[in-house]
């Protein structure tokens, strides 16, 4: 069965009974999750931001933050969701938490579970802690009321913080329950094929099936205009499609690499390998694609240009 791991619980959800078109964030708050904020429901602002992680393939959990409201619940198979509502445990606060309270660091609060859930995926990605790496990692994240100078303050004072044992453990059990977890992400009108030539097929079947990949412009079709967008073919999960190839002159980028990916690849070129670390957000880049920026032909993509 299609299922993601809620925080820390100990039993996979399913979620082969969502329609294709879910956004995860309508799915976290109707279950009353409700730290996830929708501002401006484009991808654009970090209010709805959530931790989405991955086994690290080292026993632990690799967490990237994501926009869970131009996110497609059920491109989420097989990871675990992390909500700031799962921070706290019988560690106490999460350091990030309480470095945002001693810094004085939330105001209204709308914009804090968003700011929160970024530096979290910071924290444990190993972060880097200098004023430069905190902005970069918060280049997602707006606040119109606090001012971002306590906001950077609680990220760099994050240097010296542990993760604390039960947290420690906890991570490494959610690693183990994803790397358990079976049945894939497809069903019903939700199609994801496991390589090409899978895709290819399952669209020549249904040629109007809306193609997704990171979701951050088909999103807002769902988000903003409220279409109805199924199916809808999800390309993330075939590996053929993800792949970067480099021979003397040229890379080739699967139509499913992202931005994130492809800023790693290009780091060491000069202009576009400096320009590519300001496309969109941390959240963004982990999530767009080359690809789709280019099928799409939205006017307002970075990566066309
Ligand atoms: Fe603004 Fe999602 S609500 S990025
Ligand atoms: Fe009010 Fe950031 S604390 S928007």
């Amino acid at each position: 069965m299609p299922a993601i791991l809620l925080n820390w619980e100990t039993r996979p959800r399913d979620i082969g009974d969502e329609p294709a078109d879910a956004l995860l964030l309508d799915y976290l708050r109707a279950r009353g999750l409700t730290g996830a904020k929708e501002g401006c429901g484009s991808g654009d602002c970090g209010a709805c931001a959530v931790a989405a992680g991955e086994p690290d393939g080292s026993g632990g959990v690799r967490y990237r933050a994501v926009n869970s409201c131009v996110c497609f619940l059920r491109s989420m198979a097989g990871r675990q969701i992390v909500t700031v509502e799962g921070l706290s445990n019988e560690d106490g606060p999460h350091p990030v938490q309480r470095a945002m309270v001693e810094n004085h660091a939330s105001q209204c609060g709308y914009c804090t579970p968003g700011f929160v859930m970024a530096l979290f995926s910071h924290f444990h990605g190993g972060g880097g802690f200098e004023r430069d790496d905190i902005v970069a990692a918060l280049a997602g994240n707006l606040c119109r009321c606090t001012g971002y100078r306590p906001i950077i303050a609680a990220g760099m004072s994050l240097k010296d913080a542990g993760t604390g044992a039960a947290r420690r453990r906890a991570i490494r059990r959610a690693a183990a329950r994803m790397r358990n977890m079976r049945g894939g992400a497809g069903g019903g009108d939700f199609f994801a094929p496991e390589s090409a030539d899978e895709a290819a097929a399952i669209l020549a079947r249904r040629p109007a099936a809306r193609v997704l990949a990171g979701g951050t412009d088909l999103g807002l079709e769902a988000s903003q205009e409220l279409k109805p967008l199924s199916p809808i073919v999800d390309i993330g999960r075939a590996p053929d499609l993800a792949r970067v190839e480099e021979d003397d002159n040229s890379w080739t980028l699967g139509a499913a690499v992202s931005f994130e990916r492809c800023a790693e690849v290009l780091a060491g070129l000069p202009d576009f390998g400096e320009l590519i670390a300001r496309f969109g957000s941390p959240q963004i880049r982990a999530r767009a694609t080359v690809g789709g920026n280019i099928a799409n032909a939205s006017p307002v993509a970075d990566g066309a240009p």
